[in-house]
């Protein structure tokens, strides 16, 4: 009996062997296959013979669950959606890319290049298109696909790992026999013309969803919440680098590094060849311009990149941009249209901006009806008229303007712009001062568009960072009179917000809490949430360095401000000007009435955790809640009182609550208090 059993146990893992062989076999067939179809457009066999190993794989993983591999293509979408998007700081900084236009400024760049590497030879680059897509970062652990962020603010990103799964040129576990124990794969996710004018088409027909361009569809496609929609949308990814590497010292260069990548299973970037010295370089931005139509994916330049490591690490980089590579941008893209009216826009500082109504037109993938005219001396430079025939530019993510008009084509019907001298918006005079290209309403406070664009400046991100305060929510609390300055805000009450429309109890509760949240504002964000004009975010900094109060910065003289680094005499009118209004004052006083409290530099003691944002819960056992807040504070961080996608921490002591739960449900990171101390300690 004895004897029968292991005879049949061995029989039985042999068979477990035969039968863990097959589906690792039939998945790496598989994954060929889905790498060929979706990654190379160079199917091998068809669909039909696709599914059947498929189904032959199901049906194996279904009688052996235990056998189930990571690496199984039945395992990549997790049909579930997720609650919201979790951060996650990347492991090394994804930087971006300085640009060049010319030539001239390539050759400087390889220039420099050469004297920081005290070097006499031409240097070698990697050139290689400039995929006009989303950004993302693969992190593979000894070969498996751990997780994918998108670039974000380039330190943290968001997690996108269930849209990520969804690309099957994406391989989860690296062919490779000896994986890097961790390497952080980054790539461009983009929608090829084809896939896109199809999938356009096809949305249409089935009243979905229709695109503008394909930059715009990749990039909501993977900032989905549900990975059954990105499932749906023909998502490619090209890898162009790499961030950490822990085996870097095997490679000595970048192509190396792309060749071993390649090797893995990996899509690679297109068209990407070794150059040398700037001269080839021109010479491959100028093969891939007469190219850029025919390609299947947009681009708006070339990229290169010094090819040996140990230069690129000597280069270094500089703010967010690395020494070591370059974007070579092609110049925007123009085309005509008629202009059919002219309207004209109110800043938040009143400048008054003549906007052209356009006839739609698609420029470079986007439908562009209204372009900017800038102010009349551009107008009558350019002697634009209405009716007028025009070639429209748009670059980047610039506002599209009017370059200039097509003179052939102009009929004896057009009609001169004239300058309106009362507000579109509350009929004030509008003033030009002398040596001043702008016009403006002198409104002030009075001018309705004034006002709301006032307050979009004070609720974003770099001012009080009010979440969930959108255009639609201040227009609505404008329209009720609820307010009608930025202090108002903060009186606003829960039944105020759920008479709105679309404004549940929920969303209302979540929209009073964000505003509490923001009542603690560091000096600088608070001056420049005030929208004096010509202060940015540089000289709200500045100012906040140099003045160590509010009351100080108030009563400052036109000397005081003339003696801080790049601030002009224009700037520093402006913010004795502003002072002076006891409007604005009066507003200010309200704002430190109704709880908002200025934090000075002066009680700072680190910025460690500058952007960092967290949530307090439970009893914390040697502090109390508020020494707890205080200590973030000082550091730099912000403490807010519901956890959402943006919490980075959640500080739990003891008995801490329904929010704990929450936390660990959308991967809010979950600290002690001295943890917390350890983090102020170490960042
Ligand atoms: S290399 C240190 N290569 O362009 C950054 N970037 O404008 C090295 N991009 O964030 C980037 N195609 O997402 C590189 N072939 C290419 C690229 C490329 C598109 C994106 C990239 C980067 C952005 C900067």
């Amino acid at each position: 009996m004895v004897y029968f059993l292991i005879i049949h146990q061995q029989n039985y893992k042999s068979d477990m062997k035969d039968i863990e062989s097959k589906m690792k076999r039939l998945i790496d067939e598989i994954n060929f296959h889905n790498y060929q179809y979706h990654g190379m457009d160079d199917p091998k066999i068809s669909d039909y013979q696709f599914d059947k190993l498929v189904i032959e794989l199901l049906d194996l993983e279904k009688e052996n669950p235990q056998l189930i591999q990571v690496d199984s293509p039945t395992q990549r979408i997790g049909s579930r959606p997720i609650d919201g998007f979790t951060q996650i700081d990347h492991l090394t900084p994804m930087l971006s890319l300085d640009n060049v236009f010319t030539m001239e400024e390539l050759m400087s760049f390889e220039m420099r290049a050469k004297d920081k590497l005290s070097l006499e030879d031409k240097i070698e680059f990697i050139a290689e298109p400039k995929l006009d897509g989303v950004a993302v970062n693969l992190v593979y652990e000894s070969g498996i696909l751990s997780y994918a962020t998108t670039r974000g603010d380039g330190t943290t990103g968001e997690d996108v790992t269930h849209n990520v799964l969804t690309i099957k040129s994406i391989p989860m576990k690296l062919k490779s026999s000896s994986p890097p124990k961790t390497i952080e794969i980054r790539g461009e996710i983009i929608i090829s013309k084809n896939d896109f004018e199809i999938m356009n088409r096809e949305n249409a027909g089935k009243e979905l969803k229709v695109f503008a361009n394909p930059r715009n569809a990749a990039a909501g496609s993977i900032r989905q919440l549900d990975p059954n929609i990105s499932k749906d949308r023909p998502l490619r990814f090209y890898a162009h680098g790499y961030g950490l590497l822990t085996n870097e010292d095997k490679f000595s260069s970048h192509y190396d590094v792309m060749n071993y990548l390649n090797d893995s299973g990996v899509v690679i970037s297109p068209y990407s060849e070794v150059v040398t010295g700037a001269e080839e370089c021109g010479r491959y931005y100028e093969k891939i311009h007469t190219l850029r139509d025919s390609l299947d994916f947009e681009i708006d330049g070339v990229v290169y990149k010094v090819n040996n490591i140990s230069h690129q690490k000597e280069l270094g980089f500089v703010s967010k941009a690395p020494r070591w590579a370059i974007a070579h941008k092609y110049s925007s893209i123009e085309v005509e249209s008629k202009i059919i009216d002219v309207d004209f826009q109110v800043g938040r500082t009143g400048t008054i901006t003549p906007v052209a109504k356009l006839k739609p037109i698609n420029v470079g993938g986007v439908v562009v009806s209204n372009a900017t005219l800038h102010n009349m001396d551009e107008i009558n430079r350019k002697d634009v008229r209405k009716g007028d025939y025009v070639f429209v530019r748009r670059a980047g993510d610039v506002i599209p303007e009017i370059v200039s008009v097509n003179i052939k084509k102009r009929s004896n019907i057009t009609k001169r712009i004239i300058f309106p001298d009362q507000c579109p918006s509350c009929g004030s005079e509008i003033v030009r001062k002398h040596g001043e290209s702008a016009a403006k309403c002198t409104g002030g406070s009075i001018c309705p568009e004034q006002t709301k664009e006032l307050l979009k400046h004070f609720v974003s991100r770099k001012a009080f960072d009010i979440e969930g305060l959108g255009e639609k929510i201040l227009d609505q609390l404008m329209e009720s009179n609820m307010i009608s300055n930025t202090s108002d805000l903060f009186s606003l009450n829960i039944d105020d917000l759920i008479s709105l429309d679309r404004m549940g109890k929920k969303s209302s509760q979540n929209l009073i809490s964000s505003i509490e949240a923001s009542k603690n504002i560091s000096f600088d964000r608070f001056i420049y949430a005030q929208g004096i004009h010509d202060v940015g975010l540089a000289t709200s900094k500045s100012l906040s360095e140099c003045f160590s109060s509010l009351e100080k910065l108030i009563n400052a003289e036109m000397d005081d401000l003339l003696i801080i680094h790049d601030i002009g005499p224009v700037a520093a009118n402006n913010i004795i000007s502003f002072f002076n209004d006891s409007k604005k004052i009066k507003n200010i006083d309200r704002l430190i009435d109704l709880g908002v409290v200025i934090v000075y530099e002066s009680e700072i003691d680190s910025h460690i955790l500058n952007d960092k944002t967290f949530v307090i819960t439970g009893t914390i056992p040697n502090m109390t809640r508020t020494d707890v807040k205080d200590l973030i504070e000082k550091n730099g961080g912000r403490v807010t009182s519901s956890i959402s996608k943006k919490t980075s921490y959640l500080v739990a002591g003891d008995n801490p609550g329904s929010k704990i739960k929450k936390a660990a449900d959308i991967g809010v990171n979950i600290i002690n208090e001295e943890q917390l101390s350890e983090l102020i300690k170490n960042g």
